[in-house]
Formats: structure tokens, sequence, C-alpha cells
């Protein structure tokens, strides 16, 4: 499924529903197909924030809130859970009642690229697998900036494209031909995981993200491959 050409609107209803329908496998998959690894990328991303201003953090596209849950547990900071998805948030509500830092997270249904918070009020931020999910990416971009406090950062987890061809060829045909058969066994959509591979590799590359936070205002930046180039970590902070 190509979202490109689709308009705004269209694409984030479309990413809505998608989600919406494989909210229940959404964890389990993840773990799976990635054999574990995304949860270490997730450390990473929080321990990115560790030297922020005193303050909350935002996880934008929060779904069932994996990387909030580790935001908390690497730098004890409380945590806002934004999504548009209602049924993704639930689910992640639910996964940490009574557990311990159940009280440490709150939740907002609401649109990334409109945050509905003050301005310079968030310490940090934070988008795991998300931006690319945007139905404009850079609008997204402007609004971290704006909610974050002087001195804030932004950390970015997204997929990107593998460079080395003996890793790149199998792993894009895993990524186009496997994942969506196992995907849409497991969840029952199989749409979902042909656009997971058709955003992949519609999603501009590492130093075209750096120059869009750049233009959102963030100095200064910085962007590291992690297993293979599959995904990339970006950094920047909104000026003191
Ligand atoms: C791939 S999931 C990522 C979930 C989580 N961050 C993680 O690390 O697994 C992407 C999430 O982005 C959400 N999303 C996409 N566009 C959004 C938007 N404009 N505003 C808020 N949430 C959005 C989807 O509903 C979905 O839950």
């Amino acid at each position: 499924m190509n979202t490109s050409k689709m308009d705004r609107e269209t694409k984030k209803l479309f990413v809505r529903q998608k989600f919406t329908s494989v909210t229940n496998r959404y964890d389990l998959l993840n773990t799976v197909l990635s054999l574990g690894i995304d949860h270490l990328w997730r450390i990473q991303t929080a321990k990115a924030l560790s030297d922020i201003p005193p303050g909350p953090v935002l996880d934008l596209c929060a779904g069932t809130i994996p990387l909030s849950i580790v935001i908390n547990r690497q730098i004890g900071r409380p945590v806002v859970a934004l999504d548009f998805c209602l049924d993704m948030l639930i689910y992640g509500k639910e996964r940490i009642k009574g557990a311990r830092w159940e009280k440490e997270i709150s939740f907002i249904q609401g649109d990334a690229e409109e945050i509905p918070a003050k301005e310079r009020h968030f310490a940090g931020a934070t988008i795991a697998f998300g931006l690319r999910n945007l139905a404009d990416p850079q609008r997204g971009l402007f609004e971290m900036y704006r909610v974050l406090k002087p001195g804030g950062v932004l950390a970015i987890l997204e997929f990107s494209r593998p460079q080395n061809p003996l890793f790149a060829t199998p792993y894009f045909f895993y990524l186009e031909k496997i994942l969506p058969i196992i995907g849409g066994i497991v969840s029952g959509d199989r749409e979902a995981y042909e656009y997971l591979a058709s955003s992949i590799k519609a999603f501009p590359p590492p130093q075209e993200v750096a120059k869009m936070m750049e233009k959102a205002g963030f100095n200064p930046i910085s962007f590291r491959p992690m297993t293979f180039g599959i995904v990339h970590l970006y950094v920047g902070r909104r000026p003191a």
C-alpha cells in the first residue's frame, strides 16, 4: 500500500485504521519480527534523554506505550503518552494496571501534528516508529520543537534503509515478501504489514531527516545507525 499519493486526511485515516486493526498483536509481532532487538533500541532512545531540564517527557505516537515505560524506568521522569489511535492507548493502559509506574504515565488521545500542549512545556520528547507514519513529518517536527523547553531534547527512533547491499537485499526481500505473510496471519491484516514495508522505503534518508530537524530549529543534531542501519536514532536539542 503506497500512501505517498494520499492527501493528509486520507493518510491519517488509513494509518489510524491500520493500527486499530493490529492493536492486539502489535507488541507480540514487534518482538517476534525484530527478535527482541526493538527493546534495546528503545533503551538507547530513552538514554538519549539523560541530560534534560527538569520536567516531564512527551512520548509521541506512543501506541501501546513500550517506549513510555522504558523512559520512566531508565530516566525516572513522568511521561505523557500521546497517540491518535484510542485502541492502542487503551491496550497500553491495561498493560500497566497495578504496575509500580502506573501513575507515572498519563495518556492523551491527540494528533502529533497538532500537539494539545502549551509552548515550552516538556523537558524531553520522543517518537519511536512514528515520524514515518505522520501525514506531514515536518509539521510534526515544528510542533515537537514548540512544546519543548529551551535545552529540551527530542529523540527520534525510526526505520531506515540499510546501505550494505549484502545485508539490504535479503532484508528487503524479508520486509516485502515474508513479513506481510507472517504479519497477515498473526494480526489478520496483511495490508498493515505491506504498508510497513512501503513506508520504510518511502521515508527520507537520515541526512534529510536531520535537515528537517534543523529546519524545525533543533541545534545541535546528531544521528547514528543501529543494527546494520535497520533503524537510526536521531537526537536534537532546542537551544537554551
Ligand atoms: C508503529 S506505532 C509505534 C508505537 C510505539 N511508539 C513503539 O515504539 O512501538 C506508530 C503509532 O503512531 C500513531 N500515529 C500515527 N500518526 C499519528 C499522528 N498524526 N498523531 C498521533 N499518533 C499517530 C499510530 O496510531 C501508532 O500507534
